[in-house]
């Protein structure tokens, strides 16, 4: 796959890692089982490792995953196709969930729990110590919800210093989690769902981007119900383009302390989200945009 400008670079705050703003996110080459979504093995594992090794050929160093995923597969997967890892890949991982038999995903927020997903992340990502842990609040499962995370936190932290852990991230997050979080340890980035339609964190991705602290949405895509609009469609075919690259290309246009990591499974998709990188949506059609999520 060719290399192309993948949308430029930002360097996470106070730390020595660069990435570029197109990455990408790993959780849909986790398999599924029913109803339990992210669950097993993929269906086409040398499929997986292929559009991985696909990703960083064309110039991806943003992978964002968690051990949570599979349970331990996706990690597995990525060390796989990937380890000895290129030295300016930048590895994003997450903790404080763990799932259950049945595939639910459960707040595990202990030392000892919070200890083992660090292990469990080094372990299979076949690393000795890991980039970016964001600790993902789980107050509520869906969406960011208030209360302290100042104990997990204070352990994540203590996994800093022993030098597990280079820096540290928040994901599932409320303004007030963030600067209580940042009175505990520097925070590079903040992992939360927006996109297009989900413009809850507008006021927060400019006060992060003021502090050059890195919002990295979820669900850029819509995730698991990807997203549809009308307007979305009509501005994509006067571009020349599909939806999804221009609700890509949409977040990266919204603010440059944006890092996108969409999730795909299909080398085809694959080469389309890297091109969004190079779409440009002229400022009429932002405003056509920003009317999908009532914010205009
Ligand atoms: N912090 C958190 O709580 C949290 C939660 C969820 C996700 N995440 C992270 O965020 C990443 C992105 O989220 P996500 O993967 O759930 O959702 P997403 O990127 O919004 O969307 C993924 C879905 O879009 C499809 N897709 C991708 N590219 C496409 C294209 N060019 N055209 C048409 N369909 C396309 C994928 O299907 P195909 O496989 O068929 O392409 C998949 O069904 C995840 O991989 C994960 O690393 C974090």
């Amino acid at each position: 796959m060719e290399q192309i400008d993948l949308a430029g670079s930002f360097t996470l705050p106070g730390t020595s890692l660069t990435v570029n703003r197109m990455g990408y996110g790993a959780m849909q080459l986790a398999g599924r089982d029913g109803n339990k979504l992210v669950w097993g093995p993929p269906r086409d594992v040398d499929g997986a490792i292929a559009l991985l090794r696909k990703a960083v050929a064309s110039g991806v160093n943003h992978i964002d995953t968690s051990d949570f995923y599979g349970p331990h597969v996706t990690n597995q997967i990525i060390k796989k196709a990937l380890h000895p890892y290129p030295d300016d890949l930048v590895i994003v991982t997450k903790v404080s969930v763990r799932r259950g038999e049945d595939g639910s995903w459960i707040p595990a927020f202990s030392r000892e729990e919070l200890t083992a997903a660090v292990h469990d992340n080094l372990r299979n990502l076949g690393l000795d110590v890991l980039d970016v842990v964001n600790l993902r609040s789980m107050f509520s499962i869906h969406e960011p919800a208030e209360g302290s995370m100042e104990a997990p936190l204070t352990v994540l932290a203590e996994l800093q210093q022993k030098g597990l852990v280079r820096h540290i991230g928040l994901s599932n997050v409320t303004p007030a989690q963030i600067a209580e979080a940042r009175q505990i340890a520097p925070i590079v980035c903040v992992q939360n769902q927006y996109n297009l339609a989900h413009r809850t964190d507008d006021a927060l991705v400019a006060d992060l981007a003021r502090d050059g602290i890195a919002y990295v949405p979820f669900f850029p895509l819509g995730g698991f119900t990807p997203l549809q609009s009308t307007t979305l469609s009509d501005v994509a075919t006067r571009l020349g383009a599909t939806p999804m690259q221009v609700a890509l290309a949409w977040l990266l246009q919204r603010s440059p302390n944006i890092l996108v990591i969409p999730g795909t499974s299909s080398i085809k998709h694959l080469r389309e989200n890297l091109q969004a990188s190079m779409l440009q949506i002229p400022s009429e059609l932002v405003a056509d945009l920003d009317a999908i999520g009532g914010n205009a």
